[in-house]
């Protein structure tokens, strides 16, 4: 599309997701609803998912307000099966199809090995590899009724290059990797992609509470200080990965599947995928 404004000739990309629904995880705020609201920007209809429901709804109010497509806004803890059911049947019933899936969640914490006992790992591994698994599992059969489908899974710049004290993330992301790369085989035939998305350090909260113990006025400061590394000498904005999810949701990126694609300003220093 060619929008010409005071002379200036902007070049406007569609991504064809004008009545797509979309199930976008762990969305109340940070990755996820920035995933959300970029797909809604393009006119999709998004279903958001958080524990929190007061969170929730400020979240779904924001996404309304572009008064693009539709917004259900469920409250429920992705790392619960029968949850994961009913979210599931509650986004396809409501907008008949489910045509993209966002496989985000909460970060697991960090810390040395030693530090994490069995129940540590347990609760790792159902929040960020198990709730991909059953996810993709419950909306492959909704994308191959509709004959294509996106599932995008949000993983970590750390399944690329070291990340101290990420034992937890590291291990749970190498295998959603790993199952992304396999699952992409098998229903690449069905038109349904599966990739990667590794964030480096995108500006959350959960980014923000990583930070050493600041007084308000201080936070720029050690901001600023983390990004010295990054060759763009910048932290990321989620609208950045939101803009990166809502590309490879669209029926543009057909031909990108069982990808790792990072979004880190180059923080990744490894010359080899
Ligand atoms: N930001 C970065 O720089 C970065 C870099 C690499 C990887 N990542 C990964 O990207 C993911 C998102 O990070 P973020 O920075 O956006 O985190 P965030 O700002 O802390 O947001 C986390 C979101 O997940 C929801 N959530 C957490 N546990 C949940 C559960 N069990 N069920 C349903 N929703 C749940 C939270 O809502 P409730 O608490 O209300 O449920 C919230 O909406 C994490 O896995 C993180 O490790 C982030």
């Amino acid at each position: 599309m060619l929008i010409v404004i005071f002379g200036l000739q902007l070049h406007l990309m569609d991504l064809q997701l004008q009545g797509k629904t979309a199930l976008i995880l762990a969305s109340s705020k940070g990755l996820g609803k920035a995933c959300a609201l970029a797909l809604a920007r393009e006119g999709a209809h998004v279903v958001i998912t958080a524990r929190n429901r007061e969170a929730l709804d400020t979240a779904a109010e924001e996404i309304r307000s572009l008064g693009k497509g539709k917004v259900l806004a469920i409250s429920s803890d992705i790392s619960d099966a029968a949850a994961a059911e009913a979210l599931v049947a509650a986004a396809a019933g409501t907008f008949g199809r489910i045509d993209i899936l966002v496989n985000n969640a909460g970060g697991p914490p960090f810390g040395p090995f030693e530090t994490f006992d069995e129940a540590a790992w347990q609760a790792a591994f159902e929040l960020n590899l198990l709730s991909v698994v059953r996810f993709s599992r419950l909306v492959i059969p909704h994308m191959r009724k509709t004959g294509s489908g996106r599932i995008i899974n949000i993983v970590s710049l750390s399944v690329r290059t070291f990340l101290a004290g990420s034992v937890l993330s590291t291990s749970m992301r190498m295998g959603v990797a790993g199952m992304a790369k396999l699952l992409s085989d098998e229903v690449g035939p069905d038109h349904i992609t599966v990739n990667n998305v590794a964030p480096g350090l995108i500006l959350t909260d959960r980014v923000k509470d990583t930070l050493p113990p600041h007084s308000p006025d201080e936070e720029a400061r050690l901001l600023a200080e983390r990004a010295k590394s990054i060759p763009v000498r910048r932290i990321g904005r989620p609208e950045e990965l939101g803009d990166l999810v809502a590309f490879l949701a669209s029926p543009l990126a057909g031909y990108i599947t069982g990808a790792t694609i990072p979004i880190d300003g180059g923080a990744i220093r490894a010359t080899a995928p």
